[in-house]
């Protein structure tokens, strides 16, 4: 008492005051009055880093943590912007009556997540700025290639998934050391609805590297919880459509519903030319005449729409389309001629020669091919679209996403959850993991016979044979696996013994995905079923570490990155190619786990199975709109839990036959929308669990 009574201290004059009126004090509209007795003060102390911190929920994700007290690190791309925004943050902390506010709010431009050195950039800024930081918001993000998975091209996806997503992974690994060390952090990783739910994927059509790489958001925050807490707490956020600037567009450019709106319009126009080529061919009409269609010209159309059944229906439906532009004139422009042209080829329809041909006597449509209002009304109705589909029927502002997700942010428990503040979504249409309950019946299975079978695959050696086997016990026409390395090729040629009058071959490819498909198209009478297992096994290392300087065995950005790519590319590489050949049904094979897995292999192998079901659901959706009606699903050897796991020699046994027969099933030909729209959609997008 005396001690305490007797010391001389000297305190610096309070001067943190909280106006009764924000607006007089600030300019600002009002807060509520509940927000301003508890929001200052409620981070105090605190530090963060948030990327795509310039505008939208970043910005106000930034602005809302600095009211409450936690001096804020913005990084973005462009530096007028994060001036812009630092001038008015630091501005409204002078108005709440912080001190030093300049000292609260710092910028760093330059900073685009698609590029790792920017990362270790900011890295290196900000604990130098700060010493610790406590919030890490993976908040930036890019749109992603907005084009259908046949039309994708593989720098597109792999861009959006080192911006989206592995960005986010490397973030994480940087930070969390110190975190851990320190006791304390916070991850919030800004996904999407469309990143789905716990046990839910949500099919978001034109989108699937997005879909993906916001799946993968969350699910990192599902699996990293239980390996980076209890000192570190990481969370996803699913904000929603948001009523603000990238749906609206930025600088002038178009909004999200806009661009969504043309693409609509564009992919009708070039399923339906896809579609009526297809059919035509199949009527004999040869290549060299579709080539005459390059002059593009609808006249010519006509003329020999005589000799087809086929392009006689695209001809009466292009005439009574209601959209404005030079689409009523002209069949294509030259980017959907391009796509058509891929396709046509990729799927193993006409050859790179006719297709070169076409391609360089094309005479492009005049612009627009279709008209502003044509377009207009398309995104109308998209965005009326979305509104029906939220729960409140309203989309938030950045605002309110932003404060209501820093109170959230104060939420000391919750940890591997994905935060909906704006109330979710109705699905148009989900789909949920399911088990393989019961082994799929002769008369189904016996739809398999003449089919000519591809498999791809290297790690999953025992399982590949076993799906051989399978297949040849039901009188498949050919069998051909591919390998990447020629110890595969080896073990499974080995294994398995054709059956006479069942063409089996066993072919390295190393890498070269698509050249092998190709060749298989154009050299051996193509395929019917393609089954996609992955190249490479799950990686061993840890997910974190106990000690700050134990962390060299934690999985690494690097590692990271080749998940993504063996487990995740690999099957848009297979799987884009393989929807473009008609009817071809598409098995996707997700990495085996057993009893004796670790946590970390078995949170890997979760991460896989979940964000790559994003992708299934979506490409789902997409194969019903495809005039080849391919079909998608994916099979995985992962249970949710690990004590379901297969734990002894006779289990493991069944849980083989229970892969074969879950393989088997998805290979036989799904419904069309044309025999069954209902059918059709039970059919596409599953996730079967043996
Ligand atoms: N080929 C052919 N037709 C297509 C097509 C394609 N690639 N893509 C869409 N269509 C069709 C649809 O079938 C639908 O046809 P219909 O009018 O005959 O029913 C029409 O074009 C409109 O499409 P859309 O509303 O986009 O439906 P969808 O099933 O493709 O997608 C949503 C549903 C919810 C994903 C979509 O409406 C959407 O993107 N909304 C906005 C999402 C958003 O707000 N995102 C921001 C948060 S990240």
């Amino acid at each position: 008492t005396a001690t305490l009574t007797n010391r001389v201290r000297r305190m610096d004059p309070i001067n943190l005051w909280i106006p009764e009126n924000i607006q007089r004090a600030t300019g600002k509209t009002g807060m509520p009055h509940a927000i301003q007795r508890v929001l200052p003060g409620l981070h105090k102390g605190r530090t963060a880093v948030i990327t795509g911190g310039s505008l939208g929920i970043g910005l106000q994700l930034g602005r809302y943590l600095a009211i409450a007290g936690a001096r804020v690190l913005l990084s973005a791309r462009s530096a007028p912007k994060l001036e812009e925004a630092r001038a008015e943050i630091v501005d409204e902390l002078r108005g709440v009556g912080y001190p030093n506010p300049d000292e609260r709010v710092h910028i760093m431009p330059d900073i685009d997540v698609g590029d790792e050195a920017a990362l270790e950039r900011l890295y290196d800024h900000s604990m130098e700025l700060f010493g610790h930081v406590d919030f890490l918001i993976n908040n930036a993000g890019i749109s992603g290639a907005e084009e259908m998975v046949v039309d994708m091209t593989l720098e597109a996806w792999n861009r959006t998934m080192f911006a989206n997503l592995i960005s986010n992974y490397s973030l994480i690994r940087k930070y969390a050391p110190k975190m851990k060390a320190n006791g304390y952090g916070i991850v919030l990783n800004v996904s999407s609805y469309f990143g789905g739910e716990k046990y839910v994927a949500v099919a978001y059509p034109n989108r699937a590297d997005y879909a993906v790489s916001k799946a993968g958001q969350r699910v990192l925050a599902e699996i990293l919880s239980r390996h980076l807490g209890p000192e570190i707490r990481i969370n996803a956020l699913a904000p929603g459509p948001v009523d603000g600037a990238r749906l609206r567009g930025l600088g002038g450019a178009p909004g999200l519903f806009e661009r969504r709106g043309r693409l609509v319009l564009e992919n009708k126009r070039l399923n339906s030319v896809h579609k009526a080529f297809l059919a035509a061919l199949g009527e004999g009409i040869g290549a060299e005449s579709l080539t005459a269609l390059a002059k593009n010209a609808l006249a010519d159309l006509r003329r020999i729409a005589g000799r087809s059944k086929a392009l006689g229906k695209l001809v009466a439906q292009i005439e009574d389309g209601r959209e404005g532009g030079h689409s009523r004139e002209y069949l294509l422009n030259r980017d959907l001629a391009e796509k058509l042209m891929n396709r046509l080829v990729t799927g193993g329809l006409i050859t790179p020669e006719s297709s070169e041909e076409f391609l360089d006597g094309f005479v492009d449509a005049p612009s627009p091919f279709f008209d502003e209002k044509s377009v207009k009304k398309a995104a109308e109705g998209i965005e009326a679209g979305i509104l029906n589909r939220l729960h409140l029927h309203k989309m938030p502002t950045d605002e309110q996403i932003g404060l209501s997700t820093v109170f959230h942010l104060a939420d000391d428990i919750a940890s591997g959850e994905t935060f909906h503040p704006s109330g979710g979504l109705k699905f148009d249409r989900s789909v949920t993991e399911g088990e393989l309950l019961h082994r799929p019946d002769r008369e189904a299975l016996a739809k398999l016979r003449g089919k000519r079978v591809v498999l791809i695959g290297d790690a999953m050696r025992e399982e590949l044979s076993s799906i051989a086997k399978g297949f040849i016990d039901h009188d498949i026409a050919a069998l051909t696996v591919l390998t990447r390395s020629s110890e595969a090729q080896e073990e499974i040629q080995h294994s398995i013994e054709a059956a006479s009058g069942i063409n089996v071959e066993v072919r390295v490819i190393g890498d070269a995905i698509e050249d092998a498909l190709d060749d298989l198209l154009q050299n051996d009478g193509g395929f019917d079923v393609v089954v996609s297992a992955p190249f490479a096994r799950l990686p061993y290392n840890a997910l974190a570490a106990e000690h700050e300087g134990s962390w060299e065995r934690v999985l690494s950005h690097e590692d990271f990155a080749r998940l993504i790519d063996e487990q995740l590319t690999h099957h848009f590489r297979v799987a884009r190619r393989a929807a473009l050949v008609p009817n071809c049904q598409i098995v996707l094979l997700t990495p085996d786990t057993s009893f004796v897995s670790s946590r970390e292999e078995f949170a890997l192998a979760l991460f896989v199975k979940n964000s790559l079901h994003a992708f299934t659901v979506t490409l789902g959706v997409e194969t019903e709109r495809l005039p080849t009606y391919p079909a998608v699903n994916q099979v995985q050897l992962t249970r949710r839990a690990r004590a379901e796991e297969p734990a002894n020699e006779n289990e493991l046994e069944e849980e083989m036959e229970r892969l074969v027969y879950a393989v088997l099933s998805c290979s036989v030909p799904a419904p069309s929308p044309g025999e069954s729209r209902y059918l059709a959609r039970i059919f596409r997008g599953n996730a079967v669990t043996v």
